[in-house]
Order: C-alpha cells, then structure tokens, then sequence
C-alpha cells in the first residue's frame, strides 16, 4: 500500500509522463469528442471546447495501451450526434457510444443507426437542475426507447435526485449508469464536512447504494475533480470511492473522462462562446489512485475489464 501511494505521488510530483498501467482488455467508460471543424457546435451551447478529434484520442489511448472506449455525446452538441457517429465508425466496432436524442422527433431509423454503430445507451445531463419533475419525466422518455433496445441510461444529474429516482429505476426494466461517482460531492466541493466524513448523510447516497446493491445501478469511477477540489490526489474522495466499490464489486467501471471539458467553470470574461481550455489533469496519477481504491488485483480486473464488458454488452475475450 504504501509502496503503491509512493509510486502515485511520483507521478503526481514529478510529473512524469508515464503510461497508465492497465489490465489488458481495459475499457475507458467515459470519453468525448469534439471536433467543431468537422462537426459544429451547438450555438446555443453553454461553454466552447477546444478540438479533442478522433486522432487526438487514438494518440490518448494507444499511449496507455487502451482498445476500447465509450464515447458520451457532450452537451455543446445538443442533441445532434453525427459527430458520434462518426467516430464509432472510425473505430471500427471497438468503442461504444451514449447518445443524446431529442425524444419528440427521434425516429426508429436513426436509432437503429445509432445501434449499429455501436451506442448502447442515452444520457440526461441536467448536472446541476433543481427541477426534479424534468428530470423524471426525461428519465421516463429515456426509458421507453431504451427498453426495447435493451440500452442503459446514464445518469448526470444531482445526487439528491437520486431521492425520487429510486423508486423509478427499480421499476423501470432497464439498467442505469450513474457518471462520475454519481455526483456524490465532498467537503472540499460543498464546504460542508459532513459529505466527506459520512457520505450517507448526502441527500441520495443511501438510494444509490441501494441500487449498486440491488444491480440496477453502474457508476463510473472517473473525474474526481468533479466532485472534490482536493486535487491532484483527490483523497476526500476515497471514502465514496470506496463506499461505492465495496457496496457493488461487480458494478462500477473506470473512466478518464478524457478530455476533461472545464464545462460553464472554464468560461473566461469572453462568455461561453469563446474556446476555454482543458482542465490541466494528470491521466496517469488517476488511474494509480482508482486502482489504489479498487483494492486488490481481482477487482482491479472488475473495474477495469469485467464490468464495462457487461454494461457495454462486449462479449469477445479482447
Ligand atoms: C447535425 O450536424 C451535421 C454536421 O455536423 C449537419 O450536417 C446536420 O444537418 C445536423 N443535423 C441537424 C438535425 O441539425
Ligand atoms: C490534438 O492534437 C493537436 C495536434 O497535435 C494538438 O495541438 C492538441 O493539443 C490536441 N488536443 C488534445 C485535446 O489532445
Ligand atoms: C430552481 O432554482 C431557480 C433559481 O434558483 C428557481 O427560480 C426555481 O424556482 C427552482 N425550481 C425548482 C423546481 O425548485
Ligand atoms: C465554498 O467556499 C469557497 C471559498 O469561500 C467558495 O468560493 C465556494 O463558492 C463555496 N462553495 C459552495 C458550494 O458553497
């Protein structure tokens, strides 16, 4: 263990630029791309990334020796997912995809494109929404046409939704998947020290253990920095991590969150129109610290290889 933290704080000190080291067969359940030359951007988006193309990716990835990602559609493409598209098709059946689609003109034609070029899910991103009844009745929507298609849905929406969500999602005859730790934030975030010293007494954690433990509920172990500001070691966030791992062994899944928007945070004095840079993450150290969290060898191999198999429907042994 404390060889292990050494190793970590010499990635994060000294910078050094090393591969991650990742089971093989690893799946990065959490990526973007954004390629606004090729594909623009939504004009009515809420910050401007810079390009994170497909050649970008491929050079992330390869790097650390990683075959298969999930791309997830950001918002500053509304809900126009060509850019998706194209780059599952470009990587040739290895990566998935999580859509976001605009339920009253989405047509049984385009989601069968959208399944044949590999997304298996759709995603509500209403991170930071206080309207829990638009939540819900995007949920529902979501729900119909993930059904029959047997797809996920992924879920970025405040923890304490998670309340009312309960009670749908054990009914609802789908899988889910909750991004970032499901938005479980901590002391260094909220200011509040309680959220780090017992998690459980955040509004909708205790509804999100439940799920994990009843199966109906995946969550991504990725982008701490969402959550905590303990950066770069984010260690107020072991305690969720943790909680979370222990509570579904077989229901968490690693991922990098690459490119790592800065979302409406990163937006400069030029508003949100104006390209705002990506955060300044370190990739490698990230990845030591999760497998630090998962524990031990056997679920190391879970978090990084066997459950994004089993969320993703990948059933060949590469
Ligand atoms: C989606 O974006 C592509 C280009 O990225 C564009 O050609 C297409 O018209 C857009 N679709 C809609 C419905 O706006
Ligand atoms: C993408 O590649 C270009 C050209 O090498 C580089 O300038 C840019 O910083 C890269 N972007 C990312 C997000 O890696
Ligand atoms: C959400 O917050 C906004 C602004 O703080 C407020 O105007 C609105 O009434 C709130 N909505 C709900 C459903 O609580
Ligand atoms: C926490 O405190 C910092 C520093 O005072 C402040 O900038 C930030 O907005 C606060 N965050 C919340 C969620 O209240």
């Amino acid at each position: 263990m404390l060889k292990r933290s050494l190793a970590i704080l010499s990635i994060v000190v000294g910078s050094i630029a090393v591969a991650a080291r990742v089971p093989e067969g690893t799946w990065d359940s959490h990526i973007h791309i954004i390629d606004p030359d090729n594909f623009p951007l939504d004009s009515d988006r809420d910050y401007t990334p810079k390009p994170a193309t497909v050649d970008n990716c491929t050079e992330f990835q390869e790097g650390r020796g990683i075959k298969h990602a999930v791309v997830v559609l950001p918002s500053v493409y509304g809900t126009n997912n060509s850019v998706l598209l194209d780059a599952l098709r470009y990587f040739d059946g290895q990566y998935r995809g999580i859509a976001v689609v605009d339920v009253e003109t989405i047509t049984d034609d385009e989601l069968d494109e959208l399944h044949d070029a590999g997304v298996r899910g759709l995603r509500i991103n209403l991170e930071s929404s206080n309207d829990t009844e638009k939540i819900i009745s995007n949920v529902n929507a979501y729900v119909a046409i993930a059904k029959p298609r047997d797809w996920v849905v992924q879920l970025w929406v405040p923890l304490s939704a998670m309340v009312d969500l309960h009670p749908i999602i054990q009914s609802a005859g789908v899988t889910f998947v909750a991004d970032h730790f499901a938005h479980a934030q901590v002391g260094s975030k909220t200011n509040n020290s309680v959220n780090t010293f017992d998690p459980y007494k955040s509004a909708g954690f205790p509804e999100v253990v439940d799920l994990v433990q009843r199966k109906l509920l995946f969550v991504k172990i990725s982008a701490p920095y969402r959550n905590s500001k303990q950066d770069p070691l984010y260690e107020d966030m072991r305690v969720v991590a943790q909680t979370l791992i222990a509570a579904g062994p077989d229901m968490v899944v690693y991922g990098s969150d690459w490119p790592h928007v800065a979302s409406e945070e990163g937006n400069g004095p030029g508003g949100p129109l104006v390209p705002s840079n990506y955060r300044d993450i370190n990739d490698a150290a990230l990845v030591e610290i999760t497998k630090e969290w998962a524990g031990s060898e056997a679920q190391i191999q879970r978090l990084f290889v066997d459950n994004p198999r089993r969320l993703w429907q990948w059933y060949s042994e590469d």
